[in-house]
C-alpha cells in the first residue's frame, strides 16, 4: 500500500529513535495484524465509525498492549495456516491480558483460525481457495448481537485457504454459507467472536454493519473521533514539546500532507515554523507563486521560497536514465534544503525540529506484520535527510489516513484546492518529460498540463480521478496548421482512478471533454500538435511514465 503523501517533502527520517509523535490519545480498538492484505482496512472502516484504533502487528507484546485502556481487539486475517510451522500467534500473555480485563475479541479469517487455534477448536486445510462473493445464512432461532438489524441472510466477501471444522470449546456457530458450516461463531461467555468473511472490504455490502455492531453495540466504544479534537490536542502538545523558544523547520510542496502539516505546526509556533519550498524547475505552471500565495497570505505560514531552478535544470543537461533523474533532483533537493536550514539558523537561531508530512499508511508498511515471502513495497521517496541535522521528527499526520487528513484541512479551513490537490511526484514534471530535460520542454508541458487540469477542473471531473497529468513524449510527429506542415511533439494525457495508488484503472473520461482539451492544447500550446489518451491500467503499467 502507498499512502502517496506529497512526495517531495517525504524525507526519509533521520533518526526515528528521536521522532515526536504527537498522538491523539490512547486507542480504543486494537488491530492485531496477521498480514492481510485487508488489515489497513478494518482500521479505516473503524475510524469511519469515528471511533480512534491503531494497527500493532501480531506479536505486539502484552506491555505494550496493557499500556492501553482497550475497548476491543480485532485480529485481522493473515496469508499463513494456523498449524505451519512459523505461522504467527498472539502472544500468550496477551490472551492473560484479554481474559484478565474481560476485552471483546472479534477474529477475522486467520484471526478466527486462530480462535480455534488457541482455544481447543480445528482448522481443516481448504483444498482450494474460496475467493468471491457468498450469502450468509443466519443460524435459525440464534439472534447473534453481531448481526443486529440485518437480515437473515447477506452477501459477504470470502477469501481463504483453510477454514474451520470444529468450533473452538464454548463458541457456538451463528451463521453459515452453503461451503462452509461456521462462518461465524461466538462466545457469549469469554465475549470473543469469529468470521469467516470480511467485513471490511467494500465488496461486503453490510460488513460496516457488523463492524458497528461488534465495536459500538458489543464493545461499547465511543465515537468520539472528530478531527477538530485531533487538531486541537496536537496544537497544544506541540507548543508544550516544542517549548517557548524552540524553532521547527519544514519542507512544503503545496500538497495536502505539507499544507495541513504547515498549518497545525503555525497555529502552534507561529513563526518560529520555518516552511522551505524549493522550486527544482520541474514544478507545474506558476506553481510555486500560487503556493506562496496560498501558504503565506491566506493560512500566515512562515513561508520562503527557494528558486534553485537553475541548479536543478543545469544538472538535468544531457540526462535521460529516470533512475539518474531521480537521484539529481532528490540529491539537490538535500543540499538546497541544508544550505537554506544553514540562513534560518543564523537569522532566528538553532532549529531542533524537522516537521514531517507521513501519513498512516507508511507507518502501517513499518509496523504490519510481513511474513517471510512478504514483498517490500517500493518506496519513491525523493532523499534522506542525512542523521548529522540532528533534527527531530514532528509528525503530526502519523495517525491519519489520506482523506482524514483532507478532512482535517477542511476543519483548519484550508482552501478546497489545496486540500483537493492530486498528488504530484518529488521530481515532479522530470519524470514526465521523457527523455532529455531541457528548460523548453518544460515549458511546453507546464502548458499543456495547465490547460487539461483546467478542463478536468471546469468539467467536474478532477475529483473523481486519483490522478490527472500530461506526459511529453521524445517523439515527433508531422501535422498540419493553416497551410504548413507542423513537425512537433506528441503529449499524453493520463488520468487514473485510483484509491492507494498501487492498483489503478485509467479514467473513462467522456469524448467531449477530451475533444476540447484536445484543441485546446494543439491550439495553444506551440510545439505540442497531437494529443494521446493513456489507456493503461496498473498493473501492468506504472501511473508515471518513467
Ligand atoms: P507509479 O508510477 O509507481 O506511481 O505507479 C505511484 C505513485 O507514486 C508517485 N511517484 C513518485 N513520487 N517520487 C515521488 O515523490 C518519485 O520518484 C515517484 N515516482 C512515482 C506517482 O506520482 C504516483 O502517485
Amino acid at each position: 500500500m502507498d499512502s502517496n503523501s506529497d512526495h517531495c517533502v517525504s524525507i526519509l527520517r533521520p533518526h526515528s529513535c528521536c521522532c515526536l509523535s504527537v498522538s491523539f490519545s490512547s486507542p480504543q480498538i486494537a488491530i492485531l495484524d496477521f498480514g492481510s492484505q485487508y488489515s489497513h482496512l478494518i482500521a479505516r472502516r473503524v475510524r469511519e465509525l469515528h471511533i480512534y484504533c491503531e494497527l500493532y502487528s501480531c506479536q505486539v507484546s502484552p506491555t505494550e498492549l496493557a499500556e492501553h485502556e482497550l475497548t476491543a481487539i480485532i485480529l485481522s486475517g493473515g496469508p499463513s495456516s494456523v498449524y505451519e510451522e512459523g505461522a504467527p500467534h498472539v502472544h500468550p500473555d496477551c490472551w492473560k491480558l484479554i481474559q484478565e480485563r474481560n476485552i471483546p475479541v472479534l477474529g477475522i479469517c486467520y484471526g478466527m483460525q486462530e480462535l480455534a487455534f488457541v482455544f481447543g477448536g480445528k482448522v481443516e486445510k481448504g483444498l482450494k481457495h474460496e475467493y468471491g462473493k457468498a450469502m450468509v445464512h443466519r443460524v435459525e432461532g440464534c439472534n447473534s448481537q453481531l448481526f443486529q438489524d440485518m437480515p437473515t441472510e447477506f452477501q459477504m466477501w470470502m477469501s481463504h485457504g483453510d477454514k474451520l471444522h470444529k468450533v473452538p470449546e464454548g463458541f457456538k456457530e451463528v451463521a453459515a454459507t452453503d461451503n462452509a458450516e461456521y462462518v461465524a461463531i461466538e462466545n457469549l461467555q469469554t465475549r470473543m467472536w469469529g468470521l469467516q468473511f470480511h467485513p471490511e472490504v467494500t465488496h461486503s455490502p453490510l460488513g460496516k454493519t457488523v463492524l458497528e455492531n461488534f465495536c459500538v453495540k458489543i464493545a461499547g466504544a465511543k465515537q468520539d473521533w472528530v478531527m477538530q479534537d485531533y487538531a486541537q490536542e496536537f496544537i497544544k502538545d506541540v507548543k508544550e514539546k516544542v517549548g517557548p523558544d524552540g524553532h521547527v523547520l519544514g519542507a512544503v510542496s503545496g500538497g495536502v500532507d505539507s499544507t495541513v502539516a504547515a498549518v497545525l505546526m503555525t497555529r502552534a509556533i507561529g513563526d518560529r515554523f520555518h516552511a522551505v519550498l524549493v522550486d527544482n524547475g520541474c514544478l507545474r505552471k506558476d506553481e510555486a507563486t500560487t503556493v506562496l500565495k496560498r501558504m503565506r497570505e491566506d493560512c500566515g505560514v512562515n513561508l520562503r521560497c527557494v528558486d534553485a531552478s537553475d541548479r536543478f535544470l543545469k544538472l538535468l543537461k544531457g540526462v535521460t536514465d529516470p533512475e539518474k533523474k531521480r537521484k539529481i533532483i532528490g540529491g539537490t533537493f538535500i543540499d538546497v534544503f541544508q544550505e537554506e536550514a544553514k540562513k534560518i539558523e543564523e537569522e532566528s537561531g538553532p532549529c531542533q525540529f524537522l516537521l514531517q508530512g507521513t501519513l498512516y499508511p507508511d507507518v502501517i508498511e513499518s509496523i504490519s506484520y510481513k511474513g517471510p515471502s512478504a514483498t517490500i513495497k517500493t518506496h519513491h521517496n525523493v532523499g534522506g535527510l542525512p542523521a548529522s541535522m540532528h533534527l527531530k521528527l514532528i509528525e503530526p499526520l502519523r495517525e491519519l489516513f489520506k482523506d482524514e487528513v483532507r478532512e482535517l484541512g477542511i476543519a483548519l479551513g484550508i482552501d478546497e484546492a489545496s486540500v483537493w490537490r492530486h498528488p504530484f511526484p518529488g521530481p515532479g514534471l522530470a519524470i514526465r518529460i521523457l527523455g532529455e530535460v531541457t528548460p523548453e520542454r518544460v515549458k511546453i508541458l507546464q502548458e499543456a498540463d495547465a490547460i487539461v487540469i483546467e478542463e478536468l477542473v471546469k468539467t467536474g471531473h478532477y475529483r473523481k480521478i486519483g490522478q490527472a497529468f500530461v506526459v511529453l513524449l521524445p517523439v515527433k510527429s508531422v501535422g498540419v496548421m493553416g497551410d504548413g506542415r507542423t513537425y512537433e511533439n506528441v503529449a499524453s494525457v493520463r488520468c487514473v482512478e485510483t484509491t492507494d495508488y498501487m492498483t489503478a484503472d485509467f479514467y473513462h473520461l467522456p469524448y467531449e471533454v477530451m475533444s476540447t482539451m484536445s484543441s485546446r492544447v494543439i491550439n495553444e500550446v506551440r510545439g505540442i500538435n497531437r494529443l494521446c489518451y493513456d489507456i493503461s491500467s496498473k498493473p501492468p503499467a506504472t501511473i508515471e511514465w518513467e
